[in-house]
């Protein structure tokens, strides 16, 4: 290890120290022994570009400081059993789950057990070998609040899996496998952001992801005077509910309908030209798919000139767009985005929109951080007003994306 990543490293360790006593805390008392392994990865918050990586789209992320952790220890071979067994206990959900490695393209579990499941199914396609482990789930990722905690679990299973076989995958391939899980094994037509983001989150900067090329052009935020603020709406979305996947339906339906194959090809010009061919929920699909992809590049630009009035602008776009045009946000997210718009930048707000899947969840703003303090207060408050729910938020850097901790 150089220098500096020993140094990140140790920080990291400290920052995130509960987390990791605990794990280990916990892997003892349900297996009796210390775990050989730790591994980590994180959530993600999406800046800009969304519902647009599942159409050839750019989508601009960072990994956020919320983890999750996993503790594990492959068992040796006179205590293997045949076939071999995964257990994996959630600290959060105070369960165990349990399943025989083998090949299969479904889940044989029916709870969160299906993410582990579907990324060892990923391995053994793989033709990887994967030993009996017992594993130890730990995480402050927020879950169904659209910050990915699903691909956090999912990606920090790999990272434990490349430790125990000794195969490591090359880093997008890794994101990829576990996108097949959630594809296979929970039900949810993602694309491929959050994946990506848990594995190539780096510290200080954002990632502009070609979603065609699957490429990353690095954008960095190091700028001390504006934060991420990420809100919680405290409404719980749930992927799988079937809308995420209507909603991908819509768009190919869409471009089939104006005879391209790549939204990156089609113009607003093409889209009113085949205004009559569409239902007026394509076309609201439509119109955000091509705005978006639009959105985020010029952000991308904002944000290398730290133009955060520009960024901030962007973002009200994007928000109206999937408010009014593609229809994934709820009362609860426009009263958040609402409520930061009425302080605007005099009050230390830039600009402000849901993030992630929609339908609940979380929001992301950006802020000045002289006055983060008191822009929580008058959100918080007036949004319990309004809404009768507290809100929960936290400000994040972009952080370090998965890896596996010593000790
Ligand atoms: C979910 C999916 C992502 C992405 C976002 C919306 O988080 O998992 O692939 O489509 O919704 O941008």
């Amino acid at each position: 290890m150089t220098d500096i990543a020993e140094k990140h490293s140790n920080r990291w360790i400290e920052r995130h120290n509960d987390l990791l006593t605990q794990v280990k805390q916990e892997f003892r008392s349900q297996f009796g022994q210390a775990p050989s392994i730790l591994a980590a990865a994180p959530g993600r918050v999406n800046l800009i570009g969304e519902h647009i990586d599942y159409n050839d789209g750019f989508v601009l992320p960072m990994a956020i400081e919320r983890y999750v952790v996993i503790a594990a220890a492959p068992l040796t071979d006179s205590s293997t059993a045949n076939p071999p067994t995964a257990k994996a206990y959630s600290i959060d959900l105070q369960d165990l789950t349990e399943f025989s490695i083998g090949s299969r393209s479904k889940p044989t579990v029916d709870t969160w057990g299906r993410y582990v499941e579907g990324v060892v199914a990923g391995f053994l396609d793989r033709g990887v070998n994967v030993p009996s482990f017992n594993s130890v789930i730990a995480s402050n990722v927020p879950t169904g609040s659209g910050l990915s905690s699903s691909a956090a679990l999912e990606i920090a299973t790999a990272t434990m899996l490349e430790s125990i076989t000794g195969h490591w995958l090359p880093p997008a391939e890794k994101a990829l496998l576990c996108q097949q899980a959630e594809h296979q094994f929970a039900g949810v037509p993602c694309g491929i952001m959050d994946q990506f983001s848990s594995v190539f989150g780096k510290l200080n900067q954002l990632m502009l992801l070609d979603c065609v090329s699957q490429s990353i052009e690095p954008v960095a935020f190091k700028a001390d005077e504006v934060s991420i603020l990420i809100i919680n709406s405290n409404v719980k979305h749930e992927l799988s509910e079937g809308e995420y996947a209507q909603r991908r339906g819509q768009c190919e339906q869409a471009l089939r309908q104006i005879n391209k194959t790549s939204w990156r090809e089609v113009m607003l010009d093409d889209l009113e030209s085949a205004k009559g061919s569409l239902t007026s929920t394509q076309y609201g699909c439509a119109q955000h798919v091509i705005t978006e992809i639009e959105r985020t590049q010029q952000a991308a630009e904002a944000f290398k000139e730290c133009n955060w009035s520009r960024v901030g602008e962007l973002m009200h776009k994007s928000h109206t767009s999937l408010q009014k045009d593609y229809k994934v946000s709820c009362d609860e997210l426009d009263i958040l985005v609402e409520l930061a718009g009425e302080l605007g930048t005099s009050g230390g707000v830039y600009g402000s929109r849901m993030t992630g899947g929609g339908f609940g969840g979380c929001t992301v703003t950006l802020v000045k951080t002289a006055q983060i303090d008191a822009i929580k207060k008058f959100i918080h408050h007036h949004y319990q007003a309004r809404t009768g729910i507290q809100a929960t938020s936290f400000a994040s850097r972009p952080a370090q994306g998965a890896h596996l901790i010593q000790g």
